[in-house]
């Protein structure tokens, strides 16, 4: 665990630097905009999704800024789905990285509009000449975060985890929902990363492998948190999915299985590594910290 603190702690630096010198309040009449997307951008989360990418970034010599740049677009695209996720026709949650939401801090047509702001900044963001001087590997980055956002990723992940609250899915149902909800996201930062070191996608099997099982390991882990954890650490209301009924990994094999199977998931994630040196020993401190967490 000792690569991981100090990386956790430069990337979630390096973030909010990165938000707050690309997110510019405008001075005239959107400025309520850009300080809610500052609001909900900066200062939170654990930023995982670009310490997978910049750490994958970093196994094949890519340089740092490049690799920030492109995970502070992956996270606006995360920070943004936390935002509508919290909204009242969603989650309809009042907490957020131990502060008010965005609809509760501003107002639900503000966040509405921040999110859709992150949203598409993500995109401005990776399609910059500045990103990377290759037009390929400008179109690739924007394909892979594109892809992994919509109806193939998350967002039709969310569409599902809304029907789980109805549905009796059983596990392999619920394995896809979490793939896409969560998994197809941070899979991004690890493809992303693999992208800007010039991996040919042949070259990426393994990468891609250690990518979907911390993936599903990861939700796994947030259904615990959810079931298990405590409210002020986790800075966000928990208890909401069995209040709500809804499928998880918990509620259709128990805690205990549960656990197991996250443990079995990142252990399998850490094998998928095995070609690797200690280039990759971030990547494998990631994945022990997703099932280790305590928010
Ligand atoms: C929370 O993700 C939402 C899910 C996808 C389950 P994270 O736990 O990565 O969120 P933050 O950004 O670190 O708070
Ligand atoms: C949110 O999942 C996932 C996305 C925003 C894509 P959850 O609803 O389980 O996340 P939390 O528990 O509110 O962070
Ligand atoms: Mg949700
Ligand atoms: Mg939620
Ligand atoms: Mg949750």
């Amino acid at each position: 665990m000792a690569v991981l603190k100090p990386a956790l702690e430069q990337i979630a630096e390096d973030i909010d630097a990165s938000f707050d010198a690309l997110l510019a309040v405008a001075g005239d009449p959107r400025d309520r905009l850009i300080e809610a997307m500052r609001y909900a951008a900066i200062g939170g989360g654990k930023r995982l999704r670009p310490l997978l990418l910049t750490a994958t970034a970093g196994m094949f010599g890519v340089d740092r800024a490049s690799a920030v740049r492109a995970g502070t677009a992956l996270e606006a695209v995360h920070v943004y789905s936390l935002i509508h996720d919290d909204l009242p026709c969603m989650d309809n949650d009042a907490t957020r990285h131990g502060k008010p939401t965005v609809h509760i801090a501003y107002d639900e047509a503000t966040a509405v509009l921040a999110g859709d702001g992150l949203h598409v900044f993500a995109f401005e963001v990776l399609s910059d000449p500045a990103m990377s001087g290759d037009p390929f590997v400008r179109i690739e980055l924007v394909r892979t975060l594109a892809m992994a956002s919509g109806a193939n990723g998350m967002a039709g992940g969310q569409m599902m985890d809304i029907a789980a609250e109805t549905a009796s899915f059983d596990l392999p149902t619920v394995t896809r929902l979490q793939q896409l909800k969560t998994g197809a996201l941070l899979a991004a930062g690890v493809e992303m990363g693999a992208i800007l070191g010039r991996v040919p996608p042949e070259g990426r099997t393994h990468l891609r492998g250690y990518a979907r099982d911390i993936g599903l390991a990861f939700q796994i882990a947030d259904d615990l948190l959810d079931t298990e954890g405590d409210e002020a650490v986790a800075g966000k209301a928990l208890r909401k999915d069995a209040e709500r009924g809804k499928e998880t990994f918990v509620s259709l094999l128990g805690v205990e299985r549960a656990r197991e199977q996250a443990k079995m998931l990142v252990e399998q994630a850490v094998q998928h590594l095995a070609s690797y040196g200690p280039e990759a020993d971030v990547l494998r401190a990631v994945a022990r910290f997703i099932v280790e967490r305590d928010h």
